[in-house]
């Protein structure tokens, strides 16, 4: 769509009303430090943390494993299925107030059954929290589970095997945790496996790991999508492959501050991704740690950048078009975007 320009000061509704889809995030990524409490509480649990303030003080990161450190610690307190599912129905309400209409949510379960759980009871509850938010809030959610890369493939077969028997309660698998040192080849087996199995394939690369690890996630795993990706920039080759081949990248531009992948929001790539031709999108990663639901990253990468009401609706577009729903589901959220773009004129 040619979309009329649109002034600065009306673009945060643009952005806010503007029907989207989420790509790239963590459900234990959205556990708040409310919730974390709340949860603890129920389970008899005490955490190392006194209260909610002093949690939310330690969010402090110079990088990834920073992060994966204390968001392991708000997992401990996931116990039964009625936590996983109070968590995704929780994400899935604010989603909802940010005009997300379609949500592909990453779990994994091996942090889980290494607290001593059965996968499926992971899988059960974020899948009941999926199936009553649409009668609830109409929104459609789809869930892909992500082997941790710092793990070894033979324990991504593992838990695997664990959630066959839930199949159908799960579109695709991703891999995350710890990108340095993990390349994607190390996977290479298993996501052979899930792809026979008619697993839709993402995998984070580039996130702050090498070109090389974007390459091997295209080529060795077969991904569809690439989690991050932000790396590409260094590497003429692969951005031309990835514009090509129209492969997404799920870009989390609070994530990449918080984390320091970027020094500020204003040297992000992400509009000289967009100028390139790739199909960038934007998403939350883990908003309760990086400062912000899907919207709050729209609003300050575009203040932060000055992108333009036409760059707004690329992202959305491309949301849907790089999302794993029907191409029926496709253009009925396109229209609607287009409809959200006709108002402003
Ligand atoms: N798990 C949760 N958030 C992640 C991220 N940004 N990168 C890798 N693994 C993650
Ligand atoms: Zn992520």
């Amino acid at each position: 769509m040619n979309v009329r320009p649109v002034s600065a000061d009306r673009l945060p509704a643009l952005l806010q009303g503007m029907p989207k889809a989420e790509l790239h995030m963590h459900i234990e990524g959205s556990l708040e430090p409310e919730l974390i409490f709340q949860l603890a509480q129920r389970n008899g649990m005490t955490l190392a943390y006194p209260d909610v303030a002093s949690l939310r003080q330690a969010y402090v990161f110079s990088k990834l494993q920073d992060f994966l450190d204390i968001y392991h610690t708000g997992t401990t307190v996931l116990r039964t299925e009625q936590d996983f599912y109070d968590m995704t129905h929780a994400y899935l309400a604010r989603a909802h107030a940010d005009n997300v209409v379609h949500a592909e949510i990453f779990f994994d379960t091996q942090t889980h059954t290494g607290h001593g759980l059965d996968a499926q009871v992971v899988v059960n509850g974020l899948h009941r929290a999926c199936v009553d938010a649409q009668a609830e809030f109409g929104i459609s959610a789809s869930l892909i589970m992500c082997f941790l890369r710092h793990l070894s493939e033979a324990e991504a077969f593992e838990a695997l095997e664990q959630v066959l028997p839930l199949r159908e309660k799960i579109v695709g698998i991703g891999l995350a945790s710890s990108e340095l040192g993990h390349p994607p080849e190390k996977f290479a087996k298993v996501f052979a496996r899930c792809r026979a199995l008619g697993f839709r394939l993402v995998a984070h690369a580039g996130e702050e790991g090498p070109p090389a690890y974007i390459w091997s996630a295209l080529d060795q795993l077969k991904v569809e999508r690439i989690d991050h990706g932000v790396q590409a920039i260094h590497d003429a080759a692969l951005m031309q492959r990835l514009a090509r081949d129209k492969i997404a990248l799920t870009v989390c531009p609070l994530s990449n501050l918080k984390l320091c992948v970027f020094d500020s929001l204003a040297q992000h790539n992400i509009g000289r991704m967009l100028d390139a031709g790739i199909v960038a999108t934007v998403n939350s990663d883990d908003p309760a740690y990086f400062g912000g639901y899907i919207n709050e990253n729209f609003r300050q990468t575009f203040a932060a950048l000055g992108l333009s009401a036409q760059q707004a609706w690329q992202l959305a577009a491309n949301s849907f078009n790089a999302s794993f729903i029907t191409d029926a589901e496709k253009r009925r959220h396109l229209d609607r975007l287009d409809a959200h773009f006709e108002t402003f004129r």
